[in-house]
């Protein structure tokens, strides 16, 4: 035996994760759920910035060109051969029809054609399980905030695949925000980072914007009344032939976004008595929203979890780690898997 097939031999379970829901081909090597051998990310953000925000027959057309590359590569580099894969996990859903299908259509026919186990995952259980790949001793329970471009949901993790949604946005999600937001005062598509970066030079109470409420549901989330409070805001400053200070509105919306998500989170870890507290998603990012967070569970004498941004963005490694979970658990796809734009978290 070489000693490339030696240390093959050695490897625990390999999961291939694939990623295509927006606008990232994505595809990761990840063997026992926890450690990442490979990360491939190939982003269309450039494409798409050209038309201020994912333009979907795009993104399904460049998942076509590139999917097949990126799988090349992620296997190259974790120096894995098809057949020391135990399984191919893929984003089955929520996301856009077209470029999801594209993912569950690569990892279909490798499964189909190696006789690989094939398992469908729920993107935001991806997003959840990044911050297993971060924190090797990261456990459930845990209460985590999931905030992305799609979706802001706070979920507690009773177990590996085990969720309790305790609210959700109803209207805009918190990436959503941030990127119309942008839009609005001239930073361009996508949003979040540079938003994130001009309010670095900004005074977060220069402008007291409102912090979304919603009466009926304590753990809900609005940030359409924030965005339209920032429309009105540019509108009368304009009217009244004000300059608009780009790096004050970015500083003063972010900190309204930061303080609603927090405040919700922090009481539902007062309520539910956990002991940890999770970030994940696209918006987990932020570098005001990671201290703000950061210290509230500080102050409660909690622990804080939050993966580093290459693991918050779209990724192949947060699937394969879901995708391993589910695995242990028995779940396997037919390959009548489809892509589920809307499809709930919890409901396979
Ligand atoms: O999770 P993600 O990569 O894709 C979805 O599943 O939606 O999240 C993308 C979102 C975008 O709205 C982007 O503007 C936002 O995450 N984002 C940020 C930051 N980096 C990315 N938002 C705020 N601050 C950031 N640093
Ligand atoms: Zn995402």
């Amino acid at each position: 035996m070489n000693d490339q097939a030696g240390k093959r031999m050695k490897r625990g379970l390999t999961i291939l994760g694939i990623e295509s829901s927006c606008d990232e081909t994505a595809a990761s090597v990840v063997v026992d759920g926890r450690t990442i051998l490979s990360n491939e990310i190939s982003s269309q953000i450039d494409i798409h910035t050209l038309y201020g925000g994912v333009v979907p027959e795009i993104a399904s057309r460049k998942h076509v060109e590139r999917v097949n590359q990126v799988i090349r590569k992620a296997m190259q580099d974790a120096d894995t051969t098809l057949d020391d894969l135990d399984a191919i996990a893929v984003t089955y859903g929520p996301g856009l029809v077209g470029a999801l299908l594209v993912g569950v259509s690569a990892a279909k026919a490798i499964s189909f054609a190696r006789g690989i186990p094939l398992v469908g995952v729920h993107h935001i259980e991806g997003h959840i399980s990044a911050n297993f790949l971060a924190a090797p001793e990261l456990e459930p329970p845990f209460i985590c905030l999931v905030v992305s471009g799609g979706h802001t949901h706070l979920v507690i993790v009773r177990d590996y695949g085990e969720y309790e949604i305790l609210g959700r946005t109803q209207d805009d999600a918190a990436g959503e925000a941030f990127d119309k937001v942008a839009r609005a005062i001239g930073l361009g598509y996508p949003g979040g980072p540079k938003i994130d970066r001009a309010a670095r030079d900004g005074r977060a109470d220069a402008i007291a914007f409102p912090r979304g409420k919603v009466s009926d549901a304590k753990y809900d989330f609005s940030f359409s009344g924030l965005k339209s409070a920032v429309l009105n805001y540019l509108n009368t400053q304009k009217m009244q032939g004000n300059e608009i200070c780009v790096p004050d509105v970015a500083a003063s919306f972010q900190q309204s976004v930061v303080d609603t998500l927090v405040s919700r989170a922090m009481a539902a870890v007062d309520e539910y008595h956990y002991d940890k507290f999770a970030l994940a998603g696209g918006v987990a990012s932020n570098t005001a929203l990671r201290n703000a967070a950061k210290q509230a569970c500080r102050e409660r004498g909690i622990s804080f979890y939050c993966p580093p941004p290459v693991l918050c963005t779209d990724n192949g490694a947060m699937i394969a780690c879901a995708g391993y979970y589910e695995y242990q658990k028995g779940t396997r796809s037919g390959y009548d898997l489809n892509a589920i734009p809307n499809l709930p978290l919890g409901e396979r």
